[in-house]
């Protein structure tokens, strides 16, 4: 697991783009990993400049979300759906055809699951994983105690998931309180996975992530046994790391702290 600390939001954003965009020009034709939330939002909106530059095409690229609420119309604006559309596939270009989203209305979750884990392998896999973490340690709706062997199924989500996703709703009985999301084994047979984390509210995440023991009480620290991770954070999402954490993370990296470099 690779880690580099950036001083600004707009850094990591910057960051995880350029590292995105070179693995995805060496597969035109492969698969994106596709996570919703306030963390990637910045690297959709560089991602979507350097289409329009002409510097990257993925229009014949599949792509995957991550996950999806239960319960809550596709046309809601806050369903992954809808997200995914809005800020991704339309901005980038992306073919909506050949963008899923687990389905979170099935009548039959286990076998909307199944399906989903098929489309996945049928597809050849995910090439490039984007993630968020959530200040709990979730990765994808995998909430603390998920199995390392977990496979795309429905949760419920944590309180502490349930108060973060309220500030998306007008009304807090709006909230969905489960979801459909990738396992933590799907995320990892991911081949190469890039997480963003920015702001205070992650850096225990964040500290557990780097230097806690692998635990499925911190889902995140599954990330540390996948043989290709970059996690780009900001020095706000780093602040719970040591001093001495940060030094080699820096010298590991032929970098000044902050300083920002290719990734
Ligand atoms: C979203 C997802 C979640 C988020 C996490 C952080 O598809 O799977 O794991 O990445 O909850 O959310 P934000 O980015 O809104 O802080």
């Amino acid at each position: 697991m690779k880690i580099v600390v950036l001083p600004r939001p707009s850094d990591v954003a910057a960051f995880a783009a350029r590292r995105i965009a070179s693995d995805l020009r060496t597969t035109p034709t492969g698969t994106l990993g596709l996570a919703t939330g306030s963390s990637p939002v910045g690297v959709y909106r560089e991602l979507a400049l350097m289409v329009q530059a002409g510097e990257l095409d993925v229009s014949r690229m599949r792509g995957f979300a991550l996950d999806e609420y239960v319960g809550i119309p596709r046309e809601h604006p806050q369903s992954y759906a809808r997200v995914i559309e809005r800020d991704v596939v339309v901005p980038l270009g992306m073919e909506p055809g050949l963008v899923a989203v687990p389905d979170g209305r099935a009548a039959d979750l286990a076998a909307a699951a199944a399906h989903y884990e098929s489309a996945l392998r049928e597809a050849g896999g995910i090439d490039v994983q984007i993630l968020g973490i959530g200040a709990n340690g979730h990765i994808g709706f995998n909430e603390p105690g998920s199995a390392v062997t977990s496979r795309t199924r429905a949760v419920e989500l944590a309180e502490s998931t349930l108060a973060a996703n309220a500030r998306f709703f007008a009304d807090e009985s709006e909230v969905p309180r489960r979801a459909l999301t990738q396992g933590i084994a799907t995320i990892l047979d991911a081949r190469a996975i890039v997480l963003v984390a920015q702001g205070e509210g992650k850096a225990e995440a964040i500290r557990q992530l780097v230097d806690g023991a692998v635990s499925t009480q911190w889902p995140a620290t599954a990330l540390r046994s996948h043989p290709d991770t970059l996690v780009v954070i900001d020095d706000a999402a780093a602040s719970a790391l040591d001093h001495g954490t940060r030094s080699r993370l820096a010298s590991e990296d032929g970098r000044r702290p902050g300083e920002p470099g290719e990734p």
